[in-house]
């Protein structure tokens, strides 16, 4: 059995005392469909569903996937019983408690006690948070950010109409900073993204560098940790990849992803700023809510008005269960992928088949089959990822620049090389990686 049943005994439990709240309430009976049609269409569901990758399973290590915690989805359940709103306190009154502290306990990460901050429906709904409150701040100057950065960022700033221009990477993936200093310089600069993880690679722009070319130019600096933040709890990190991590509490906007690495359903982002007086920017009346208190009500200060409470209540019990604590049981999870990573790294290298790009920063390694030309390698690698598949391991593919691997210089004149990418994010793939090896080397056998 994949998938665990035992824990909805506890969502039944847990529902018998949400019901005692409301017991002084005269009865009535909710207008749903018979449980026969419900359980039919339910039947039918779960057999569609069965068309997915199995995304839960350590040999699926391909994209960004993995299952929310089980407290995670109970909580959400429980949640959808009320289905609050957290848009204001008139909707969601207990989860709008729930969701400053949990996201009081991400900003206590990064050393916040002060910062202003809130959940979205996802990371670049974060983004466009933060950079929206960059431009108003800085109107009309540029965004840069690196080559390797979220592609949303360049999508974002055009909805934003600011100007946006990409800095090149060095050949690890990280923001090559000799060409960031030259851009600055030529001025008109509003705000750098410093990528905390990239979405390709997991490299970790240098933030330290970066928030000290700040000091000279003024410019705003936003940490996009939408994958790696949590890793700031990690203890395994390298040297460089560390310092970027703990400089991130002196950036002035910051986005994490608790639907990435923090146990999360989708549609949990989280936006952070370090000033909290960012908060006057999104004044503005509602004639249909604010009404039930003059405490802060979470619309007040965030760009989407309908937000799920269910999503804050998932997150508050994940915490509670796994606080976010260096050396704690969140925390062993996140080391766990990135040792994966490494002996994935290790096995690649030792192994004579592939050729990994560079060390892993985080939980995510490129690598590609050996070929004599670029063309060749991208063929192949495509055709790995297919027959990979067929033996139930399922990787990602990334079209990278071809300068990531120094080996493959002199191989052709395309600039980038179709690679496999494989995302080692559950904590149970440290057991996994010589399983995840073996049936890799099968791959190439076929
Ligand atoms: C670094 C980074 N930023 C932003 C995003 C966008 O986040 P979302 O998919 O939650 O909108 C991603 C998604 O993979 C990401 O890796």
């Amino acid at each position: 059995m994949a998938f665990d049943r035992d824990s909805l005994e506890l969502l039944g439990r847990a529902l018998e005392e949400l019901d005692r709240g409301f017991r002084t309430l005269p009865e009535f009976a909710c207008a749903a469909s018979g449980q026969e049609r419900m359980g039919e269409v339910l039947l039918s569901l779960a057999g569609k569903l069965q068309d997915n990758y199995p995304y839960f399973h350590p040999l699926y290590a391909g994209q960004m996937l993995k299952p929310p915690h089980p407290v995670a989805r109970l909580a959400y359940a429980l949640a959808l019983y009320i289905n609050p709103n957290n848009h204001a306190l008139d909707g969601g009154r207990a989860s709008s408690a729930l969701e400053k502290e949990a996201v009081g306990e991400i900003a206590a990460m990064f050393g916040w006690t002060e910062a202003l901050g809130h959940l979205t429906g996802g990371g670049t709904m974060a983004n466009l948070e933060a950079l929206w409150v960059a431009g108003q701040l800085q109107p009309g100057k540029t965004i840069l950010a690196s080559e390797q950065a979220h592609y949303t960022h360049s999508r974002i700033s055009s909805v934003l109409r600011l100007p946006f221009e990409e800095i090149s990477c060095d050949d690890r993936g990280r923001m090559d900073m000799a060409a960031l200093a030259g851009r600055v310089a030529r001025g008109d600069v509003g705000t750098v993204v410093a990528t905390l993880g990239t979405t390709a690679t997991g490299s970790v722009d240098p933030l330290a560098d970066i928030l000290r070319l700040r000091e000279k130019f003024g410019f705003r600096v936003h940490a996009d940790a939408a994958y790696g933040g949590y890793f700031v709890l990690a203890s395994n990190l390298s040297r460089e990849a560390a310092a970027s991590f703990w400089s991130a509490g002196e950036a002035d906007s910051l986005v994490i992803d608790p639907h990435k690495h923090g146990l999360q359903p989708y549609g949990c982002g989280c936006v952070l700023f370090r000033d909290p007086g960012v908060g006057r920017l999104y004044k503005h009346d509602s004639p249909y809510t604010y009404f039930s208190s003059a405490e802060l009500h979470l619309g007040e200060i965030s760009l989407e008005c309908s937000r799920p409470g269910a999503a804050a209540a998932a997150l508050w019990a994940t915490q509670k269960l796994l606080p976010l604590e260096r050396g704690g049981e969140f925390a062993r999870g996140l080391e766990k992928g990135r040792e994966a990573a490494l002996q994935f790294f290790r096995a690649i290298e030792k192994g004579g088949e592939f050729d990994a790009a560079f060390e892993p920063e985080l939980d995510i390694l490129c690598f590609v089959p050996q070929g004599e030309s670029l063309e060749e390698i991208s063929r192949k690698s495509r055709q790995i990822f297919a027959l990979a598949a067929r033996q139930d391991l399922h990787l990602a593919l990334a079209e990278l620049p071809a300068r990531f691997w120094r080996r493959l210089e002199g191989k052709g004149p395309a600039h980038t090389v179709t690679c496999l990418r494989s995302v080692l994010m559950k904590p149970e793939h440290l057991e996994w990686v010589e399983e995840v090896v073996s049936r890799l080397v099968r791959a190439t056998e076929v």
